[in-house]
């Protein structure tokens, strides 16, 4: 019980890492509250939830909207009276090259995944400084250097780099704690979405015959993050060598993503 009588919000947390991770919180003894935009899908993680503890809030709505995100946050202190973790999770992929992306592909992505994450931030760090809380924001391998055909993704995850390191020297005083997580390539909801180059959605394949991390998985890294206050967690062994050679030879890393080309053209993997 790591986590017993913490208040946690996980923003998108109606599928995948973020349902995971709500799970996992409530079954250390978190109060958790839940997040989504399909009112639907969040009342079926909140049933799932309530088998574990009557503490439970969903909050329906998009957290790339700034007054709903003030109200996430306003509402969760309001039921529970504090807070003391902030999961940043929401976020969504796309696909293709730069030539060939229709504009909104980056305006989309950089709303969902900068502001999603820095409008519900924004808000919960007067609570987090009271509670000494933590707030984390779920990257991706990605986030560690420009992938090819994979830009807008790439790079609004890199934003998370920049954002985390200021606010750790802002909040320092204040004893936040912040994490960084860089997930790899993880097991997805049959509904998983990505943009396309030209801004629609595709469902991505799936992934359940790939040796890649449950969610699960994903969630204890981002529990362990938290409970040791740590900054940067990065996951899984091919990420970890991506994340020392960007540092130690990028010159090589991108000799091998060239190498591996064909592997990035596929808008559906
Ligand atoms: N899966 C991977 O392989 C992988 C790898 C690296 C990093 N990540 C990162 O991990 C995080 C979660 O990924 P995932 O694969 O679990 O995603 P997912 O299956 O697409 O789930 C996203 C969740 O966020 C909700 N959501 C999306 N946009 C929202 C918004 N604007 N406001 C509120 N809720 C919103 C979705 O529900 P609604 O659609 O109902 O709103 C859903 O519950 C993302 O930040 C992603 O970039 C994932």
């Amino acid at each position: 019980m790591r986590f017993k009588d913490k208040i946690a919000i996980v923003t998108g947390s109606s599928q995948g890492i973020g349902k995971a991770t709500a799970i996992a919180l409530a079954k250390q003894g978190a109060k958790v509250v839940i997040n989504g935009r399909n009112a639907d899908k969040l009342a079926k993680v909140e049933g799932h939830i309530k088998t574990i503890t009557p503490n439970v809030l969903s909050i329906v709505g998009d957290v790339s909207d700034k007054v709903v995100a003030k109200n996430l946050i306003d509402e969760a202190v309001a039921h529970f009276g504090k807070l003391d973790i902030l999961i940043n999770n929401v976020g969504i992929s796309m696909r293709g090259d730069v030539a060939d992306l229709a504009p909104r592909v980056y305006e989309t992505v950089f709303k969902a995944n900068v502001m999603g994450k820095i409008y519900p931030t924004i808000n919960a760090l007067p609570h987090l400084r009271r509670s000494q809380g933590s707030v984390v924001f779920i990257s991706s391998l990605a986030g560690i250097r420009g992938l090819p055909t994979l830009s807008a993704y790439s790079s609004s995850k890199m934003a998370l780099r920049a954002i985390t390191e200021s606010i750790r020297i802002e909040e320092k005083q204040n004893k936040v704690h912040v994490g960084l997580v860089y997930v790899a390539v993880t097991k997805i909801e049959k509904n998983k979405v990505a943009l396309a180059s030209d801004g629609s959605e595709v469902v991505l394949k799936d992934r359940s015959e790939r040796n890649v991390q449950s969610t699960e998985q994903v969630a204890s890294s981002i529990l362990k993050n938290i409970s040791a206050r740590k900054y940067v967690t990065v996951l899984s062994a091919l990420g970890k060598i991506n994340y020392y050679m960007q540092r130690a030879a990028p010159w090589l890393v991108e000799r091998i993503i060239l190498a591996n080309l064909s592997k990035f053209k596929d808008q559906s993997e």
